[in-house]
């Protein structure tokens, strides 16, 4: 079912070189002395991820558990795409990772090629006709894993609306059973302060807010980090919340105004790396490969992005 192969999520040896500021041949005998496999082909040396992680072990790296939602009330702003292109990233860095499908556009799954009526979703899980293990579906063996989405989970939020169900745990739950075999579990929302968002919030360590260069983008964010707040203090959480700057325009004078904007307003919570406006990441996705298979602006931004995110160098 899934388009991708295993050596989709190989990482580039320059790109490790790169990362620790090493020439190609120096690192590749650093890994042979380390019996670390390199996979060549193409013209191009690769490294596994199972090798990469026991690469960065070696460096002093801790894989560490984390949950991190993506959410914006606001559509359209680049939370499915930096959901995507973070979690690939961290896969091909040898993290284990679970998508979490939560907008019934699914956007992510059709990106992770799922597109499937009949596959069991949340709301199959929610109702407990499924539990979460047998619900998620391999997208590469035991390194990538997802739970989809489709329109069948347009009914969650009557049910949470209608139901006596505790928000704290309705999302929390279903992923404790499974935590154990992720470090990342990455979740995609739909654009909403809807119940499930508040239930996603709940099971979160980081939320992360994307904002693009225009005035509705910073009005929602403020809405949102102001809700966000508020179910802090009602669930007594200990969440951290971070805004990513997504389709900045350097040929805009706006894009430099907003992001400088953005920085005094929103100060520390700003991811102080941002995302550049490319059309690669929709020719990506139409092509069924990953923007780090190219060296252009997507793979560069959204490299440094996820290596802030998750603490890599
Ligand atoms: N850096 C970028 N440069 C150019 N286009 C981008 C960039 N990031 C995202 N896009 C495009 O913007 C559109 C919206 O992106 P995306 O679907 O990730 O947003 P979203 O916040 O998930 O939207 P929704 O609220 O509908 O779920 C998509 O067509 C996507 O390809
Ligand atoms: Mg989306």
């Amino acid at each position: 079912m899934s388009p991708w192969s295993q050596s989709d999520f190989y990482l580039r040896l320059d790109d490790l070189a790169f990362l620790f500021d090493l020439k190609t041949d120096k690192i590749k005998k650093e890994l042979s002395s380390l019996q670390i496999e390199t996979v060549s082909g193409q013209g191009k040396t690769h490294v596994k991820p199972e090798g990469v992680r026991r690469y960065l072990e070696h460096k002093g790296f801790k894989y560490q558990s984390q949950v991190i939602s993506f959410q914006m009330l606001k559509g359209g702003v680049s939370k499915t795409t930096s959901c995507l292109n973070i979690g690939l990233r961290a896969a091909m860095y040898g993290f284990r990772v679970l998508f979490m499908d939560l907008d019934q556009q699914a956007n992510l799954s059709f990106a992770l090629g799922v597109d499937d009526l009949e596959v069991p979703v949340f709301i199959n899980v929610l109702e407990k006709k499924i539990s979460m293990q047998n619900a998620v579906i391999p997208i590469v063996e035991e390194q990538i894993g997802l739970l989809p989405s489709n329109l069948n989970n347009s009914v969650i939020e009557r049910v949470l609306l209608n139901g006596t169900k505790n928000l704290g745990r309705v999302v929390k739950a279903p992923l404790e059973e499974v935590q154990g075999s992720y470090d990342l579990i990455l979740i995609d929302t739909s654009p909403s302060l809807s119940a499930l968002n508040t239930a996603v919030t709940c099971a979160s360590d980081l939320v992360i807010l994307p904002i693009n260069p225009d005035k509705f983008t910073l009005f929602g964010a403020q809405k949102h980090l102001a809700d966000l707040d508020q179910i802090r203090e009602d669930f007594d959480l200990d969440l951290e919340i971070k805004l990513l700057f997504t389709k900045y325009d350097g040929r805009e004078a706006a894009s430099e105004a907003y992001f400088n904007q953005c920085l005094e307003l929103f100060g520390n919570k700003m991811i102080r790396s941002f995302v550049r406006q490319t059309t690669e990441i929709k020719n990506t996705i139409a092509s069924g490969k990953t923007i780090y298979d190219s060296k252009g602006n997507a793979k560069s931004d959204y490299d440094r992005v996820s290596r802030d995110i998750l603490g890599i160098w």
